[in-house]
């Protein structure tokens, strides 16, 4: 029942700081902070060589972000493949390697394919998944449950998030087990991820500007998304969720990539979505912010306070999102690039939750 939402879409949004601290608490005592044991695993991550992922849609941005965390977190080599790629490019596995499944359903043929097409060259298997029932749950030695309940909104957003977390948990236990990360740093990482679920609070409030953005979006035809780092895969799902329920054509590119074509379509008024909370990466993010807005381009900023501060008059609007951990502020700018697209599919009068063409899984090829 989506009572009192409108669509299950608002609904699954809204519930996000409860099936977020969910997904959590499987990895961390949300109220002491210490992690938990896993539960036995067929692979250990002190010596595990490889990490290869494989998903689709959403849930391969979900992958694409996680790149990042166990890379630099766990020092983990970590592949990611679209799913309905993977198999026929002939990846090289690595022997005792471990292939990771990300699905909210468990049954998309193509993740599905590489998951088999990994057990049979001998990796180990583990899936994200959030159908505990599902086929790909059942084809794994080991499932990390994403325990969202069940997502009815075409467009994916709660599970989503907790796929995220979820990766973000396995990444941080990678890292302790593996020593990469100072005592300290780990334990900055894991108060951040407690914190997480107020952070979502928090950023869901920015839904009534949200709206006001959304009511002019819903009349243009292209809108641009920038982000770089682990913002980059984040700017792909805001596009991805902009197109598949407002069919506004949208694209995602890593910022530092304008230049290389994509700044060719930015003219007087181009709707440009920009990711960049404060982090290393902010000033080269905020000279293309700049690049843009000499063309031009009607910029809305979404960013954290200081970077709100600093960007100030560079953007047409700004999104404010609360200051937080590095790890875990791609887990919050998903809040916002929901609650756009959501928006302007309503100003737009669609059917949020059954986007036309569209399955909730996509159980062929
Ligand atoms: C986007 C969306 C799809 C799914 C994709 C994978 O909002 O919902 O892109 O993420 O079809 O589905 P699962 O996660 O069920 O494998």
């Amino acid at each position: 029942d989506k009572f009192p939402y409108p669509h299950f879409m608002a609904k699954e949004i809204h519930e996000q700081p409860e099936t977020i601290a969910r997904a959590i608490n499987q990895f961390l005592d949300m109220t002491t902070g210490a992690l938990r044991p896993l539960p036995s695993l067929d692979f250990d991550f002190t010596t595990l060589p490889r990490i290869t992922a494989a998903a689709c849609g959403s849930a391969y941005y979900a992958g694409a972000t996680a790149k990042y965390w166990f890379e630099n977190y766990a020092a983990l080599p970590f592949d990611i493949d679209i799913a309905s790629e993977f198999r026929y490019r002939h990846p090289r596995l690595t022997e005792g390697g471990l292939a990771l499944m990300i699905s909210q359903s468990g049954e998309t043929a193509d993740s599905l394919a590489a998951l088999r097409h990994c057990a049979a060259n001998g990796q180990h298997i583990a899936s994200v998944v959030n159908v505990e029932e599902s086929t790909m749950a059942r084809e794994s030695a080991t499932i990390f449950p994403l325990l969202c309940g069940a997502e009815i909104g075409v467009a994916s957003t709660k599970a989503f998030t907790s796929q995220l977390a979820v990766l973000l948990c396995l990444a941080l236990k990678a890292a302790q087990a593996r020593g990469t990360l100072e005592p300290e740093m780990l334990h900055k990482r894991i108060a951040a991820l407690m914190l997480l679920p107020a952070a979502l609070s928090e950023a869901l409030k920015a839904e009534p500007q949200l709206k006001q953005v959304a009511r002019r979006l819903a009349y243009f035809h292209d809108v641009l998304y920038l982000g770089r780092g682990p913002f980059y895969p984040l700017a792909l799902e805001g596009a991805l969720k902009l197109k598949e329920i407002s069919y506004i054509h949208a694209e995602g590119y890593a910022a530092g990539e304008l230049k290389h074509g994509p700044i060719a379509l930015v003219e007087k008024g181009t709707p440009v979505i920009v990711l960049a909370p404060t982090d290393e990466l902010f000033d080269k993010t905020l000279s293309n912010l700049k690049e843009v807005t000499a063309r031009g381009a009607h910029v809305i900023l979404i960013t954290d306070p200081p970077g709100a501060e600093i960007a100030g008059g560079d953007a047409a609007e700004i999104i404010v999102m609360p200051q937080v951990d590095p790890a875990i502020a791609p887990i919050v700018s998903a809040i916002p690039l929901q609650l756009l697209a959501y928006h302007t599919a309503v100003e737009r009068k669609l059917d949020v939750d059954r986007p036309r063409n569209l399955a909730k899984s996509v159980t062929v090829e």
